[in-house]
Order: C-alpha cells, then sequence, then structure tokens
C-alpha cells in the first residue's frame, strides 16, 4: 500500500438562523428561570430556525462560506459528508439535498449518524478519503435544527437546544506537520435509552399514538447522560494525549462539544488544560448537536485562539453513546 496522506482543514463556514431563543422567552413557556438555566447549562440563547427552513438550509450556508473562503468552486468538490440527527427527512439524505442545492453536480456524498459525534465522526470518514489518496477535496458538515424534535413543554430538555450548522474543507497536507494527527472514537449502545427518540423509525413508525405519546421528541435522563459525558470524554482525551506523548497542558485549544458548560469545565480540570485554551461557547448557541464543533472552531478563530500550527483536541459525547476525541495541528 502507497504512504497514507495527512488530511488538513482548509477552510470553515458556519451558520446559525437569525431568530434568537433566549432564557427569558423560554421563562414565558415553561417553569424555568434564566438562574436555573444559566447556572445549571451555561446557556443564555440559542438560535431556531423559522417555519419552512430545514437541516439542508442550514449546510448550505454554512457551506458556502467555506467553499468562499477557500475560493472553491461546488463542482471542485468530490465528496460530501454530512454528520446529523435531523435530516430534512428518513431518504434521501441530507448529503444529497446538500449537493444539489450548492449545485455541486457530479459530486457523491452521504449523511453520518453518530448525534453529538457526527461531525467528528465524519471528519474522520473524510479524512480516509483523504489518506489514501482517493480524493484531494472532502465537504464535511455538522448540521442540526434540534427545534424539529423538542418538545417545548418539557423544560427538562426545551432549554438546551439550538439549532446550527458548520462545514470544513478537507485536502491534503503538503506540511506534514499540519492537519489531522489521530483520533479515538468509542460507541456504547447500552446507553441508548438515556437519549433518544423513540418514535418514527422501524420500531416505532409514526401514527397518531405515537405523536399522542410524544414519542417524536428527544427523550434525556439528563443526569446519565451527564456523569457518562464526563467520565468517558475525559478517558479518551486522556487516551489520545498518552498515545501521542503530550500533556493537557500541550494543547492550544480544546474544543469539546457543547452540551453542559459543567460537562466542559469538569473536563477540562481534569485534563489539566490551560483555562485560556478551553473554547466555550454555549452561552450564545446551546446545544446544537452535530453543528456544535465546527461552530466553536469559528468562536475559537474570532477569539484568535486558534491560529496555523496550533494544537487542538476535539472532543465529544452523544447519543448512542457515541464518544470520540481527535487531535490535530490547525493548519490555516
Ligand atoms: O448533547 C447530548 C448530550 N447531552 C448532555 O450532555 C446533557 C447532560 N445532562 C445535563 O446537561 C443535565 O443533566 C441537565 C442540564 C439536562 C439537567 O441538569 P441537572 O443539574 O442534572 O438537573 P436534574 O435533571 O438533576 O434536575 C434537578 C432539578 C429537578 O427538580 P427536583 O426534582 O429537584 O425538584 C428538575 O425537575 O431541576 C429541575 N429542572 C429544572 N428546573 C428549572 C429540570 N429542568 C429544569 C429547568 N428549569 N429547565
Amino acid at each position: 500500500m502507497s504512504q497514507l496522506v495527512r488530511a488538513k482543514i482548509s477552510a470553515l463556514g458556519t451558520y446559525v438562523p437569525p431568530r434568537l431563543l433566549t432564557n427569558d422567552d423560554l421563562e414565558k413557556m415553561v417553569e424555568t428561570t434564566n438562574q436555573w438555566i444559566l447556572e445549571r447549562t451555561g446557556i443564555r440563547e440559542r438560535h431556531v430556525v423559522d417555519k419552512g427552513v430545514a437541516t439542508s438550509d442550514l449546510a448550505v450556508e454554512a457551506a458556502k462560506q467555506a467553499l468562499a473562503q477557500r475560493g472553491l468552486s461546488p463542482t471542485d468538490l468530490e465528496a460530501i459528508i454530512l454528520g446529523t440527527v435531523t435530516p430534512d427527512m428518513f431518504f434521501p439524505s441530507t448529503a444529497c439535498l446538500v449537493q444539489h442545492k450548492l449545485g455541486a453536480k457530479g459530486v457523491w456524498g452521504f449523511d453520518v449518524s453518530a448525534a453529538c459525534s457526527a461531525f467528528i465522526y465524519a471528519l474522520q470518514a473524510g479524512a480516509q478519503f483523504i489518506a489514501t489518496g482517493a480524493h484531494k477535496k472532502v465537504m464535511v458538515i455538522g448540521a442540526d435544527t434540534m427545534s424539529s424534535v423538542i418538545d417545548y413543554t418539557d423544560r427538562a430538555t426545551c432549554v438546551i437546544f439550538g439549532d446550527g450548522a458548520g462545514a470544513v474543507i478537507l485536502e491534503p497536507a503538503d506540511d506534514d506537520s499540519l492537519g489531522l494527527i489521530d483520533f479515538l472514537h468509542e460507541v456504547d449502545g447500552s446507553g441508548a435509552c438515556a437519549l433518544y427518540m423513540p418514535g418514527g423509525g422501524s420500531l416505532n413508525p409514526s401514527t397518531h399514538e405515537t405523536v399522542d405519546k410524544k414519542m417524536h421528541y428527544v427523550h434525556q435522563d439528563g443526569q446519565a447522560v451527564f456523569k457518562f459525558a464526563v467520565r468517558k470524554q475525559t478517558e479518551l482525551c486522556e487516551k489520545i494525549l498518552e498515545k501521542n506523548g503530550l500533556k493537557g497542558s500541550d494543547i492550544d485549544a480544546f474544543i469539546p462539544h457543547q452540551a453542559n458548560k459543567r460537562i466542559i469545565t469538569a473536563t477540562a480540570d481534569r485534563l489539566g488544560l490551560r483555562p485560556e485554551a478551553v473554547i466555550i461557547n454555549i452561552d450564545r448557541f446551546g446545544n446544537t448537536t452535530a453543528g456544535t464543533i465546527p461552530l466553536a472552531m469559528e468562536t475559537a478563530r474570532q477569539e484568535g485562539k486558534l491560529k496555523k500550527g496550533d494544537l487542538v483536541l476535539l472532543a465529544s459525547v452523544g447519543a448512542g453513546f457515541t464518544v470520540g476525541a481527535t487531535l490535530l495541528r490547525w493548519a490555516f
């Protein structure tokens, strides 16, 4: 087998819908307070779509931004890999809809279902096509319209989630010191019932009864997910650092999934990360599932915390359970 090529991220685009849903708004919808939401989650506001706007629309806006940043046209792409848990519909895949809306003629693609870990799982899938030399330009998108699967009468879930998307372009790294270095992913399906949407699939096809029972909404055992997230995210991050001869203090930017500010800080403390290296934007976006990590990459860039050559650790935990850690050097 010929030598594998390292993949690098060469562009980043993000998009959130303009409409804001603030904690004050939620106080009027369910029995909650701004103080509870802020203290227990770190969230102040999140963005939500207007009726008729779907995941592919958010994805396309993020994709266009990434293409413009790199000066590429949609037909320069070879594949689109899209992570989402809220596809426009069961089929066709949202990657197909994005391909068509972008006008990316001749490009192939598919969706990845891994909830909050979908972006980094899709990133790794894309990196393999670059590594083998099969492709030179792969677009990886994380996009979710969580407001479409949230019960806005359930205070335990409706305060957490928001809508958003991010897209990156993967290309071969000409400079071998930059790009994706390593990854460590793990799934544990024993956690399936801690965070899931029971209705609408082949097990419980949609009926009046499944709708009456609110089975088309997100159901979560918050405490179970919280405990698993802190333990497992830390474990995978520790392992990937150790495997690469690194310490927490070597990381320039820690870009974790943003599900709860307390999960992020607990992980960061256990890893011994420098506080200024920990990227947090949950206050402005909430948990946007697959959109979260690229949105947090953009926050890091805007805060001047993501420069060429920086050592970056991405981490995620999501429904499944799915867990992931990715180590890379930022390349632009
Ligand atoms: O991205 C996917 C991964 N998801 C996650 O990582 C989520 C992980 N879990 C969490 O972030 C937290 O568990 C939550 C934010 C979901 C909940 O926070 P918590 O501190 O674990 O609260 P809890 O579920 O233990 O509930 C504590 C109390 C309960 O009241 P009682 O029984 O003590 O009277 C809840 O009913 O807080 C109550 N509560 C609320 N009160 C005001 C739950 N939600 C709310 C709310 N406003 N929105």
